[in-house]
């Protein structure tokens, strides 16, 4: 084991360090020794005005089944303070890492101040991490002037570099939202410029795997390092296009739900999630709020676990449905599941937020993929939940109602109304993705085009949302990176929009 006098070394040359991406990357190559068990960097979460969540996972062969961690516990300990060095220590303490929970840590920080930076980092086995920052949410209700956070999905790791984890490291944000497609469960076909082993995870041991494999990369740790994370779930991170206890290629549901378990398991395991979260079997609470002072609110939903089972099947082709098939229109169908809904009414009614938004996994307006067709995958598959939330934006008279999404892998930018045509309640922004591919452009242009309620589309570009919102109005800007397959590729901004306060609907900006 490595003295205290090289630890102590150690932890001084990184104080402070980890705050861009470059200095991540550095911070993190003096520490890779052969047994440094933070090669999966560290993480912060769940903001909350009086803390948050510290998590890392001790991993120091990260490719390794196994991740070269033995069966014994280890004593990891923490702290946060209220600056870079580490000099005015707010917090410490000592948490056990255990082989059942994939030696992961996940440490609730309570009695900090509201709305401040802080800075943490963990030790363990001998060796410091790199020093993550954080910061707490403002005091509940408080007048809060701005709020700067950025949004991704769907990071294929063999479709392209994490460029855009590292733009987003830079952006001095107060929050990252994670939209879901955290990993792909695929198994690795040989395309693309970076490789992962063949095999799909079908088990825990598979799943924690695919994640220590992903969560090596720098980039994605300084994206992680730089701000908390609030995260969501889409298909991949159990199986492709899979809802409630429906798989497409494996019909039997007690087999699936075996492998949900150990597929929710490994989230859990991998994110800054609260305990509150953590899965009893097939089950884990996803869907919860955060606010942020006077300023907003935000609903994440969780349209996987708690949704009807798909529709249309026997007149589908793949996942396309004709949009006439009655069955679609059943109102007591929902894909949020009605505990759900009745959660989300309920917070809606319930908010005094300026801005109120929405984050979750996909495009909400209904749109044809194909003439008269659309997919029974996402909302269009459930069409009723979507008329009871707009409906319920109305009833409750939400204040600046904003949704974000992900899941398709192009950037949209789009009002949602009542009725086709009608006065728009809402403004959407979804996507790109961080490296997933997307569609050809003469596809999405034609999909604009041929739905007057989207106002931008692009799906070759690769990328990530970055918001701005003041009591005013709220600036989304879509920044795409100019070559994924590209380490290191130039990030630029691809368009800009801004939504006033108290006006639905977007204007270019
Ligand atoms: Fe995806």
């Amino acid at each position: 084991m490595p003295s205290r006098r090289l630890l102590l070394a150690q932890a001084a040359a990184l104080a402070g360090a980890a705050l861009t991406p470059a200095a991540w990357t550095s911070a993190a190559a003096r520490t890779r020794t052969p047994d440094d068990p933070f090669r999966l960097g560290v993480a912060s979460g769940e903001p909350a005005p009086d803390g948050m969540v510290l998590w890392t996972r001790l991993a120091p062969q990260p490719h390794d089944m196994g991740a070269g961690m033995t069966s014994a516990p280890v004593a990891v300990s923490w702290e946060i303070a209220e600056d870079p060095q580490l000099k005015r220590t707010a917090a410490r303490g000592r948490a056990i890492a255990v082989v059942d929970a994939g030696h992961s840590v996940h440490v609730e920080v309570a009695g900090l101040k509201p709305d401040r930076e802080y800075w943490y980092r963990f030790t363990a086995l001998g060796h410091a991490s790199p020093i993550g920052r954080t910061r707490t949410a403002p005091a509940a209700g408080a007048s809060v002037q701005r709020l700067r956070l950025a949004y991704g999905s769907c990071q294929k790791y063999s479709a392209g570099h994490y460029t855009a984890h590292a733009a987003l490291a830079k952006d001095d944000l107060d929050l990252v939202l994670f939209l879901g497609d955290y990993i792909y469960e695929e198994a690795h076909t040989g395309k693309g410029p970076r490789a992962h082993p063949a095999a799909e995870p079908l088990d825990l041991a598979g799943y924690r795997h695919r994640y220590a494999w992903y969560k090596a990369d720098l980039n994605l740790q300084a994206a992680h390092a730089c701000a908390p994370w609030m995260v969501i779930w889409d298909d991949h991170e159990v199986v492709n296009d899979y809802g409630a206890d429906q798989d497409r290629t494996n019909p039997d549901p007690a087999r699936f739900l075996k492998r949900r378990a150990a597929a929710y398991q490994a989230y859990y395991e991998n994110m800054p999630l609260r305990r509150t979260q953590k899965p009893v079997g097939p089950d884990m609470l996803l869907h919860r709020s955060l606010a942020w002072g006077d300023l907003a609110a935000f609903q994440f939903l969780d349209t996987r676990q708690h949704r009807n089972r798909r529709t249309c099947d026997a007149v589908s082709d793949g996942k396309l449905i004709p949009y006439d098939c009655p069955e679609r229109l059943d109102p007591s169908r929902s894909l949020l599941g009605r505990g759900q809904e009745t959660w989300l009414q309920d917070a809606l009614r319930g908010s005094r937020a300026n801005w109120n938004v929405l984050a979750q996994q996909y495009l909400l307006e209904e749109v044809f993929t194909a003439p008269g067709k659309l997919s029974n995958d996402g909302w269009s598959g459930y069409p009723a939940t979507r008329q009871r939330l707009i409906q319920a934006w109305q009833d409750a008279a939400v204040s600046n109602p904003l949704v974000l999404g992900g899941d398709i892998h192009c950037f949209f930018a789009g009002e949602l109304a009542a009725r086709p045509g009608g006065k728009p309640v809402a403004s959407e922004f979804v996507g790109g993705s961080i490296s997933s591919l997307g569609r050809a452009n003469s596809d999405i242009h034609r999909l604009v085009a041929a739905n007057p309620s989207l106002k931008f589309g692009d799906g070759e570009q690769r990328g990530y949302g970055r918001v701005e919102i003041t009591p005013k109005a709220c600036r989304v800007t879509f920044r795409a990176v100019a070559d994924a397959l590209v380490a290191g590729s130039p990030v630029t901004d691809l368009a800009r929009f801004v939504v006033e306060a108290g006006e639905p609907g977007l204007k270019t900006a």
